[in-house]
């Protein structure tokens, strides 16, 4: 039997006990940075190292003191998963700045905290990569689009939820961002790519985007495959016109994209190039090898 597991600056308690003070800065002003995962085999996670690298530099990016080292968080997640006893598990890792006074000034925060969230995996529907999804283009600016907070996976989502609610609003899946250029960043919770041609474009990380791990995986997967993979700008026309469409991220892994805002990418069908990749992120992940 699943059950959520969390631990909180190193003590791990059930769902009912798992609390933090509502003067907590993640709380009050999403004064947080945060990795979410999976397991794969019941306590291998995917990816462990190179999410945990991007969770270190999201907290330095935005001034929080990491509270352990990288092996003592690592430890914690173990034995997280571990007491959860999932068969596999969701494991979402949040550090916030900490409590204190109700002002802005970071330099009243106390010392930061860090939750390890560990939840039964609720495993995408297969419908999803037989069919396919849509997604519709939302235009949204973010705290992270510009400034030093750039491309830091940080906890203020608000803008990327009310995305995916009007997208959702629109009978899509997921929304996809675009800059206030127009041009095409990357999902509300996964990036995003186009095919040409034989030819996999993404946007670069200088757009503004989160560098997935997945899309990292994705990228060596292509050079393995030997699929050109080229980052670039991508518009919306470049979307409309691709033979191809598919969004990456953690928990989803690679999902074919078949409709943009209600028109047919190529023959309405997840593409080739889409389907081995998925295939072969999935072998390199069930085999523990990203
Ligand atoms: C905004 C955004 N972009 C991209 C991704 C995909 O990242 P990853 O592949 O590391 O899960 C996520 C994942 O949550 C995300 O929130």
């Amino acid at each position: 039997m699943g059950q959520t597991k969390v631990s909180i600056d190193g003590v791990v308690r059930d769902e009912q006990d798992a609390v933090i003070s509502v003067f907590d800065r993640g709380f009050l002003y999403g004064d947080s940075v945060f990795e979410v995962m999976r397991t794969y085999g019941g306590s291998r996670l995917c990816g462990e190292t190179d999410h945990l690298e991007r969770l270190y530099e999201s907290a330095r990016r935005v001034l929080i003191k990491m509270p352990v080292s990288m092996d003592v968080l690592r430890k914690e997640i173990a034995t997280t998963i571990e007491q959860a006893g999932n068969d596999e598990s969701y494991v979402r890792i949040v550090v916030t700045r900490g409590s204190g006074p109700l002002t802005y000034d970071l330099s009243t925060a106390t010392q930061p905290s860090r939750v390890i969230v560990v939840t039964p995996l609720a495993v995408p529907d297969p419908i999803l990569y037989e069919q396919g999804v849509s997604v519709s283009l939302v235009r949204v600016n973010r705290p992270t689009d510009c400034g030093t907070a750039v491309g830091v996976k940080a906890s203020n989502y608000l803008a990327n939820l009310l995305a995916l609610h009007e997208a959702r609003s629109r009978g899509a899946y997921e929304a996809i961002i675009l800059g206030s250029s127009g041009a095409v960043l990357e999902g509300a919770s996964s990036n995003v790519f186009a095919a040409h041609g034989g030819v996999i474009r993404t946007p670069p990380p200088e757009a503004g985007i989160l560098v997935g791990i997945t899309r990292q995986a994705v990228e060596r997967s292509a050079n393995a495959l030997n699929v050109n993979f080229v980052e670039t700008a991508l518009f919306p026309s470049d979307l409309y016109s691709a033979d191809e469409v598919f969004i990456t991220s953690s928990i989803r892994e690679v999902v074919p994209v078949v409709r943009v805002d209600g028109k047919s990418i190529a023959n309405g069908h997840p593409g080739p190039i889409t389907v081995r990749l998925h295939a072969e992120y999935r072998k390199l992940a069930q085999a523990n090898a990203l």
